[in-house]
């Protein structure tokens, strides 16, 4: 028979797939193991937004809609993103989509010829490097260190720029470090973006998810330069807790919009309309159930960042926003435990889940090999239980 197709063949499997697997297994066992994994809210989504998708069912609204989505939710977005990041769109400079990671594929597909470079600052949520591969551009990865608060500075980025440099992809807050850019950052950056005329993929999906009253900036709201070369992404998925009902959306100047409902439409066609119903009243109504997730988020936040860096071995600086703390580990690598020498974040998550019955996500996905993810998008009782068990885990104890 004849090969596949080399693009398609050489997407890795997530990396962080395998504890998850093996997580997945003991629990089916019926081992007590918790999991921080979550790349999503534990909380159900609210119940007005989830009668808008029933109403919209009962209204028979099951139908095919534009392919960019339909007016009155791409209006709703509008009207959101004016009022929370002070951004003027038209609603046909919206394309809605089946959630915000083929939004992220749509906009590489806009932009991204074969060949082309486009740069990564790391740590980064794992899809992104293969999403640019599947397009057939060139990841350049730039590391942001620990010690930079996981943010790119503008000098590095202005490094990694060459002739083939067609744009960046920054997620503000990130995923998996919770670090946030302020004003002056990301100014910094937007400076080298326009002056170099580089795009940028603005990820900025967890921008309702900001702790200790930190100002979100929106990076498309610096200004018209750096708007007219932005490709704003957001969506429902995480400020609503409505992940599985699948709706992102890219904001971008009106020719990149019009790109990508092209695409979309003979791509993934519309997407869900029962969906798009109950989005645009998540968008449209009062915002007061998100701020209830948001401050639960932050009390959990601020106990396991106490606790974590009064355990000995690891530390973790103070994430802005999102629901993620990277651990550090790098005083563990080269230490033996539990009769295994840890080289890397593989080897300790492995670990701490056969002998702690903890699952963490390591960093070597994320191009953090001395890190590992906790998410915090788990109730306070098991993240009280899993730095129980870090802590017992770390003594030597098999739990
Ligand atoms: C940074 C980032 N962007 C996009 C997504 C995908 O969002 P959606 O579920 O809307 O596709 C995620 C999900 O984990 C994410 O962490």
């Amino acid at each position: 028979m004849k090969e596949l197709s080399k693009i398609a063949l050489a997407v890795e499997p997530s990396t962080t797939m395998a504890i998850d697997a093996m997580f997945k297994q003991m629990k089916a066992e019926g081992q007590n193991v918790i999991g921080f994994g979550a790349g999503e809210p534990d909380f159900p989504t609210p119940d007005y937004i989830k009668e808008a998708g029933i109403q919209a069912i009962r209204n028979n609204e099951t139908k095919y809609t534009p392919a960019a989505g339909t007016i009155e939710l791409r209006k709703a977005v509008c009207q959101r993103l004016k009022e929370d990041c002070g951004v003027d769109y038209e609603y046909t400079q919206i394309a809605v989509s089946n959630g915000a990671k083929p939004c992220v594929y749509v906009a590489l597909r806009a932009l991204v010829n074969p060949g082309d470079e486009v740069i990564l600052p790391a740590p980064y949520w794992v899809s992104y490097i293969e999403l640019i591969r599947m397009v057939g551009g060139v990841p350049v990865v730039v590391e942001a260190t620990e010690a930079e608060n996981f943010k790119i500075t503008p000098e590095k980025l202005a490094a990694a720029i060459t002739p083939k440099t067609k744009c960046m992809i920054l997620n503000n807050p990130s995923n998996p470090t919770g670090m946030m850019y302020s004003r002056q950052e990301l100014e910094a950056i937007s400076k080298v973006c326009v002056e170099q005329d580089i795009y940028v993929i603005s990820d900025e999906i967890y921008y309702g998810l900001v702790y200790d009253g930190g100002q979100f900036v929106s990076l498309a709201a610096l200004g018209e330069d750096i708007k007219e070369r932005t490709l704003l992404i957001n969506g429902v998925s995480k400020s609503y807790a409505m992940t599985g009902w699948r709706i992102g959306y890219v904001a971008a100047p009106a020719k990149i919009a019009k790109v990508i409902a092209n695409f979309l439409s003979h791509s993934t066609g519309s997407p869900c309309s029962i969906s798009q119903k109950a989005s645009a009243l998540a968008l449209s109504a009062s915002q007061d159930s998100i701020e209830e997730m948001r401050k639960a988020f932050e009390e959990r936040r601020n106990y396991m960042v106490e606790r974590m860096n009064q355990i000995e071995g690891v530390s973790c600086i103070k994430p802005e926003g999102a629901f993620y703390v990277m651990m550090n580990i790098e005083k563990l690598i080269g230490k033996e435990l539990h009769s295994t020498v840890i080289k890397d974040s593989d080897d300790f998550g492995n670990l701490f889940l056969k002998y702690g019955k903890v699952a963490v996500v390591p960093g070597t996905g994320f191009a953090a090999p001395n890190f590992v993810r906790w998410s915090y998008a788990t109730s306070m009782e098991n993240i009280k239980e899993g730095l129980d068990r870090l802590e017992r885990f770390l003594a030597g104890e098999t739990i």
